[in-house]
């Protein structure tokens, strides 16, 4: 097949990862003989440096022509300033609400190998395999903003429709699975969980009867990701729960490093990013993990080009080479020996012929 992939480095260990994920999708290209063509664009604070803007119009044309679009990661210290008008995140997010990818799709699974990079017991993590499914283009990211000397506000709003579709995708997804969906929520507090509760439960007796559905409120979803994690199977969220309960999820397998994702709209062209962020105190020092990044490509592959087999085939490279023991920093034990980004990367093409 021919596809045609944007690739967006963006900020800190975005640029050492991206490469990693370009070359393993261009063995894949050349194992099964796809033609898979990229072009990279600015993002973020690249983007201002460059152009004054964090998504600048050359980089909004090229994702929209593309078949699917890999980011690295945005942000850092330089341009972090509370009074600056320019933010590196806001391209990420125009970006999500430009491409419509409202339904982001981050799975949380173990490998065996690294329990012990977990500070999690071995015995709470047995079996944990999960998909969290986060809203991407609405709520309290997406609502309008004020501020004054005296006062801020960051509005949240849900409409029916954008609870609807987002239950939709998850309930797909938890039907080709264990048949188990958590919707998370703050609906004691919030009248917009109130609003996705009701949806949910309405919704998913009219459409899924067969899912068992259960409602979590969002503090409890804390503390029972921690406590009994191999009990979920598909958790549903909206936006700013979604980013915080993943971040938390990613202690489960051990490391920020290793948790991928997937943006997806209505049509098969998808966002494709690592959860972690730009991490500008390891840049361009080789030893970032490329595992999130390269598990992310996999992704693409199967979300964006249909290509299951050869999504499977980098899950399994990665899996690979974890269970040889190539170990990044952030997934060692202590004394361990570390491999760097493009080692690991290397290791990872070994396990994939
Ligand atoms: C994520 C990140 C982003 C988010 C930031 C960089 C805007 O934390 O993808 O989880 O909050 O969505
Ligand atoms: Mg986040």
């Amino acid at each position: 097949m021919e596809a045609v992939i944007t690739l967006l480095p963006g900020d800190g260990i975005g640029p050492d990862v991206t490469a990693c994920a370009r070359r393993v999708l261009e063995v894949i290209a050349d194992k099964y003989d796809h033609r898979l063509v990229f072009a990279e664009q600015l993002i973020g604070g690249a983007a201002i440096d460059a152009t004054g803007d964090p998504l600048p119009a050359r980089t909004i044309s090229c994702c929209e022509a593309a078949d699917a679009v890999f980011l690295g990661a945005v942000g850092g210290p330089k341009w972090s300033d509370p009074k600056a008008t320019l933010r590196p995140e806001q391209g990420l997010l125009q970006l999500r609400s430009i491409l419509g990818v409202y339904a982001n799709i981050r799975p949380i699974r173990i490998y065996d190998e690294l329990v012990d990079a977990s500070p999690l017991k071995a015995e709470i993590l047995k079996g944990v395999d999960m998909l969290v499914i986060r809203e991407l283009t609405g709520g309290i990211y997406f609502g309008k903003k004020t501020r004054d000397e005296k006062s801020a506000s960051d509005l949240c709003t849900y409409t029916v429709h954008e609870v609807e579709r987002i239950i939709r995708v998850a309930a797909e997804f938890a039907q080709k699975r264990r048949g188990k969906l958590c919707s998370v929520d703050k609906a004691n507090v919030l009248e917009t969980s109130r609003l996705w509760r009701d949806v949910t439960n309405r919704l998913m007796a009219a459409e899924f009867p067969d899912i068992e559905v259960e409602t979590l409120l969002v503090d409890a979803a804390a503390m029972h990701l921690l406590s009994r994690p191999a009990d979920f199977d598909v958790i549903v969220t909206e936006n700013m729960f979604g980013d915080i309960l993943t971040d938390e999820a990613s202690m489960l397998v051990g490391s920020l490093g290793m948790l991928p994702s997937a943006s997806l709209g209505d049509s098969t062209r998808g966002l494709y990013e690592p959860i972690h962020g730009s991490a500008p105190d390891i840049a361009g020092r080789n030893i970032a993990n490329p595992c999130a990044a390269i598990a992310s490509a996999a992704m693409l592959l199967r979300h964006s080009l249909g290509l299951e087999a050869e999504a499977m085939a980098v899950e399994d490279a990665i899996g690979g080479a974890i269970a040889a023991g190539a170990r990044t920093v952030d997934i060692a034990a202590d004394g361990e020996p570390c491999v760097s980004t493009t080692a690991m990367t290397d290791e990872i093409i070994r396990c994939l012929s």
